[in-house]
């Protein structure tokens, strides 16, 4: 009965399926490898997630049943009680199994844990279901993510999420580890010396914007050993990602350069960039060559024919030339120009190359990228051989304003995190509507949906309702799809956890605001009597969930998931509490009231920030000293590791060496609370008190000063973290809980009064 209905549930999916225009110059994009290849990776992938019950699947991937280039699996039920997946590609099989593991065993899997308790039998599959996705491209990255999230990742970490993204569905990522050796080779074929090159390299922590042109030098430099070791990884990444069926996408030239090709090239023409994001030209203003001069063809072609000659190719590459930063000029010719040269140094390496552009420069700078200069850029690659991510599409598409891309086609992104900051946001309504919307856009050019975000770790639930979305014809039902997603997460119906998840549904993932999925929230910001407190939902709603959770611990504190959580939401509320004691602080100072102050600046300094550190210090998902072990362990001398601990450390906080780009990359790590946002916290409230005592106004560039020697400390002083948990989770939350939500509700209701709230 109820399996008869899943199917039905399944199988409503597939009735109304937008056709997606078709680009004959795509359809060479597709999986490399033979079907028995596939076959014996998805395998592998089971076995690696289920051990031993994983003999009960028969897999086999046929690409005959592919539904026009887009990936199908099919599920049936064999002899035995096996489950029969077969999938047009690897990530199809894979992501068929994981459909059956959801829908049939209310099984979960996510960054933050698993949970694949399966009946002792598998249920049989009633009818043989088949399944298409509408759109042939499931995209997966930021070209940030290698920095914020996968910098120190190792192989066991990278073999973990490619099995994740072959279940989930994603067929198309970025490959961009390991290209900093390539282009060490090409720089030092080229003429450079050793110290010119070492010089233009970011640090591990910063590559991303290397990469991009923004900086250069800072956190730097790279160790031989460290891009040895990367480009080995990256060959066990590719091989993989390709075994499974996907198309991996290889960076190419987008034309920044060392200031050392200057001198081996005198007479090259270059533009040089301004300083971005308050960097000055120390580590900033890049040179830029003129993709018009012969050089630019030159070391495009070296750069990537070496790539594809180490890596093997899919036939498809990023470069982003304009991230950020802004042409010379806004000549439509020249703008043609300048992505004609671009593509044709992929083209004269690849006949087949296809260009990935992230569209994030229109979204940054929309006054320069007016219709005529985002025509004349996207058309100077012949129609269909530029495929643009519309990055940040559940809250600003682009395709709306460019009449879907001019043509070019495109893929319909979820961004939803900027700097891997901790904090629950989400825009749901957005990502459940937005992909159908851009299919039947007139003359849509959508052949994909994707996951973009800065940083992953953070929100299981609204990435796993993405991938549910990319492979869905129609949007789903958010209030079944919730009280599923907490059954399936904790391993067992609990009203109170459907109750907190239903909350959370039409509070913090219910923000359609730009810009508050990045965290400002006073908690994780350097102290002033300016903070913004806004938020995007009611915040009572948080307290209310944070109830419920509460309640559910009794029944789901053995559920690893739960626990994580709990921790997580727990955080959230204290976040917001953060901003209560902040505001009664404030609100104090004002007042003159020096006893104020000090009860409401010792209750934070001294014991809600503490409890939250001790909190986030029990549970493995949120601590310090993992971020920074993982550093230190990709070192292969002490100073090596010295230098890794200081790019973890700096760009979680200072962001640069003066505070740059200061808290962009916030997170709230059991360790990072206590030393550095609690320090400031601590200082901030001295400083105040010392005001009140001398009657003085509160000197905010005084304390500035003051406050960026301590953040300096954090970032350079080496100690230690623990890189395990400790405490136990259930009773630090439980003593949060039981201290701060009587204030939480006294607190809400003074400033809402009349509203009835059921705290
Ligand atoms: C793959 O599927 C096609 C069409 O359904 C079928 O004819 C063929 O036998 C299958 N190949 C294998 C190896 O099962
Ligand atoms: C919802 O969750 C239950 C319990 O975990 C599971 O058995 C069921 O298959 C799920 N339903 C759907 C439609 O995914
Ligand atoms: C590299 O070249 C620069 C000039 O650009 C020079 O100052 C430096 O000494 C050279 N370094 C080495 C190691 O040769
Ligand atoms: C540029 O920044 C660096 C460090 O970030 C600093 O040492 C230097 O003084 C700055 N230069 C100028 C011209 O402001
Ligand atoms: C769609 O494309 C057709 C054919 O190129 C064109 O005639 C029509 O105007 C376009 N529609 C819109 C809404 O742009
Ligand atoms: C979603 O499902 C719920 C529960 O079955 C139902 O009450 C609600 O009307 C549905 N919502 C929509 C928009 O269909
Ligand atoms: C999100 O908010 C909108 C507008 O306030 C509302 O119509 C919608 O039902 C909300 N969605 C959820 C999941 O609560
Ligand atoms: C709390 O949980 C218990 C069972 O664990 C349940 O009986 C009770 O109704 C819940 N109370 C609230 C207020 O949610």
């Amino acid at each position: 009965m109820k399996a008869a209905l899943l199917v039905l549930l399944l199988l409503s999916c597939s009735e109304t399926v937008v056709p997606t225009r078709v680009f004959p110059a795509l359809s060479h994009l597709k999986p490399q490898k033979g079907d028995d290849v596939q076959t014996a990776a998805v395998r592998e992938l089971l076995a690696r997630l289920l051990g031993g019950r994983a003999s009960e699947f028969s897999v086999t991937v046929n690409s005959s049943l592919a539904e026009g280039g887009r990936d199908t699996y099919r599920l049936s039920s064999g002899a035995g009680g096996t489950v029969l997946v077969v999938g047009s590609s690897g990530v199809a099989a894979a992501s068929g199994c994981y459909t059956y593991l959801k829908a049939f065993c209310g099984a979960h899997l996510s960054w933050s844990g698993a949970q694949l308790q399966l009946p002792p039998a598998l249920p049989p599959v009633p009818a043989p279901l088949t399944r298409s996705a509408p759109h042939r491209f499931h995209y997966y990255q930021n070209v940030c993510t290698s920095s914020y999230s996968f910098v120190w990742w190792d192989w066991a970490r990278w073999e973990k999420e490619i099995d994740w993204m072959a279940l989930s569905g994603i067929n198309m990522p970025l490959a961009f580890t390991g290209q900093e050796a390539i282009w060490y080779k090409v720089y030092l074929s080229l003429g450079l010396n050793e110290s010119e090159i070492f010089d233009f390299f970011t640090g591990p922590a910063f590559l991303a914007w290397g990469r991009m042109g923004n900086i250069h030098t800072w956190g730097g430099p790279l160790s031989i050993s460290w891009m040895e070791k990367r480009l080995s990884l990256q060959l066990q990444i590719t091989e993989r990602m390709r075994s499974l069926g996907m198309i991996t996408v290889l960076p190419a030239f987008a034309g920044h350069i060392p200031e050392g090709i200057l001198r081996v090239f005198p007479k090259v023409t270059v533009s040089r960039l301004g300083g971005w994001s308050n960097f000055n030209c120390t580590y900033s203003c890049s040179y830029l060559l003129d993709p018009e001069d012969p050089l630019f063809q030159w070391i495009g072609e070296l750069f990537l024919s070496q790539m594809v000659q180490s890596f093997g190719t899919d036939h498809i590459y990023s470069a982003d030339t304009f991230n950020e930063m802004s042409p010379t000029s806004s000549d439509p010719g020249y703008l043609s120009a300048v992505s004609g040269a671009i593509f044709k140094s992929m083209a004269k390496v690849d006949p087949d190359a296809i260009w990935l552009m992230q569209g994030w420069l229109f979204i940054n700078n929309p006054s320069f990228w007016q219709p005529a200069q985002t025509k004349a850029l996207l058309h100077g690659a012949p129609i269909g051989r530029i495929i643009v991510l519309d990055l940040f599409a559940e809250t600003v598409p682009v395709y709306l304003t460019t009449e879907s891309f001019y043509g070019q086609p495109f893929i319909w992104c979820m961004l939803n995190n900027f700097g891997g900051n901790h904090g629950l946001f989400g825009n749901i309504e957005g990502v459940n509507r937005g992909p159908f919307d851009a299919a039947k856009f007139p003359n849509s050019t959508m052949v994909g949906t994707g996951l973009t975000p800065e940083g992953i770790e953070q929100n299981d639930m609204i990435y796993e309702f993405m991938n549910e979305i990319g492979w869905s014809s129609q949007p789903i039902n958010l209030t079944k799809w919730i009280s599923n997603y907490s059954d399936r997460r904790y391993g067992q119906s609990n009203t109170d956890a459907r109750m907190a998840w239903q909350i959370l549904l039409r509070s913090v993932y219910n923000c359609t605001q730009i810009l508050h999925n990045h965290n400002h929230s006073p908690l994780v910001r350097r102290p002033s009597l300016n903070m913004n407190t806004d938020i995007c939902y009611n915040k009572a709603d948080i307290y209310e969930a944070w109830r419920f959770m509460h309640n559910a611990s009794f029944a789901l504190g053995k559920s690893a998931t739960f626990l994580y959580d709990l921790v997580d939401i727990t955080r959230e509320a204290v976040q917001q509490l953060v901003s209560e004691y902040y505001l009664e602080i404030k609100e104090a100072y004002g007042k003159k009231s020096l006893q104020q102050l000090m009860t409401a600046g010792g209750v934070l300094v001294y014991d809600l920030l503490p409890e939250l550190d001790s909190l986030l210090s029990s549970q493995p998902g949120f601590l310090l000293g993992s971020w920074l072990k993982a550093a230190k362990s990709m070192a292969s001398t002490p100073a090596e590791a010295a230098l890794y601990d200081m790019n973890a450390r700096n760009q979680i906080t200072l962001w640069g060496p003066t505070g740059n780009i200061l808290d962009y990359a916030n997170k709230q790590y059991g360790g990072l609370v206590q030393d550095y946002y609690t320090e400031r916290w601590g200082l901030f409230v001295w400083f105040l008190v010392q005001s009140l005592n001398k009657g003085e106004h509160f000197n905010q560039d005084k304390f500035n000063k003051a406050v960026f020697v301590l953040e300096e400390d954090f970032v350079y002083n080496g100690k230690e973290y623990m890189a395990s948990p400790t405490g136990d989770t259930l009773e630090i939350a439980n003593k949060i809980y039981l201290k701060y939500q009587p204030y939480a509700r006294k607190r809400f209701l003074r400033r809402n009064k009349g509203l009835e709230l059921n705290l």
